[in-house]
């Protein structure tokens, strides 16, 4: 019987190990951090959105959205107040994860969310002035 429960108890715990395995397609920041960015040719969907996804989108998406931005779709970028097409310069995306021109850094300074990397702020400006599209 003893035999028998601790079979069963083996059999469940690798079950959930390996659903847990299984269903992990999810990146840490670190894994973030570490990836490339092309300096030109930079695609919205995989080098851009994964950022945000990890960065911003606990309080700009899913239900939340501070300062009103959905963060978790593309438009929430390019309805013309944050992101100004081709011009990274004079965008208020570009001035908040710089924190300069008197904006409020982002992710805010003491919130426990990581500033982007210096490699991502280029990749971001780069995608803004190759026209900030959706690819
Ligand atoms: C911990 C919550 C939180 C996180 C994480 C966060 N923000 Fe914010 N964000 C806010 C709040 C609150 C405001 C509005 C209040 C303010 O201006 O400080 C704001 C405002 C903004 C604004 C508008 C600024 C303006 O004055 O028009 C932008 C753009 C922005 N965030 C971008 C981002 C980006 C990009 C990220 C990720 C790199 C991010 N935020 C992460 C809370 C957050």
């Amino acid at each position: 019987m003893k035999i028998m429960h601790n079979y069963l108890k083996t059999l469940f715990i690798s079950g959930l190990i390996i659903s847990f395995l299984g269903c992990d397609d999810t990146i840490t920041v670190q894994d973030l951090d570490n990836r490339e960015i092309p300096d030109s040719n930079v695609s919205y969907s995989k080098d851009i959105a994964p950022i945000f996804e990890l960065k911003c989108v606990s309080c700009h998406g899913n239900g939340r959205l501070d300062a009103g931005l959905d963060l978790t779709v593309w438009s929430g970028f390019v309805d013309g107040r944050i992101v100004v097409p081709s011009v990274s310069n004079n965008s208020v995306l570009v001035w908040t994860i710089e924190g300069r021109q008197g904006f409020p850094p982002m992710p805010p300074a003491g919130s426990p969310f990581l500033p982007l990397t210096s490699k991502q702020i280029q990749g971001v400006k780069t995608w803004i002035d190759e026209g900030a599209e959706n690819n």
